[in-house]
């Protein structure tokens, strides 16, 4: 993965910094969007943030 990819355009969050929110204990879309703001603004972001989660969650299982 491309951990510098930009997921979320509006807020410049990028696919590392989901991963950080996860790795930082947030386990849920709605955790990572408070630590990150990602998918917070127009949303059209919002399904590739839910399964960059989804992912990562399942990564530290
Ligand atoms: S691209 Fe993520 S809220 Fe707009």
């Amino acid at each position: 993965m491309d951990y510098d990819k930009i997921v979320c355009n509006c807020c410049q969050v990028t696919n590392g910094m989901i991963k950080d929110a996860v790795d930082g204990g947030a386990k849920t879309l709605e955790e990572v969007q408070d630590v990150t703001g990602a998918g917070t603004v127009c949303g059209a972001c919002l399904e590739d943030v839910r399964h960059l989660v989804e992912q990562f969650v399942k990564e530290q299982e």
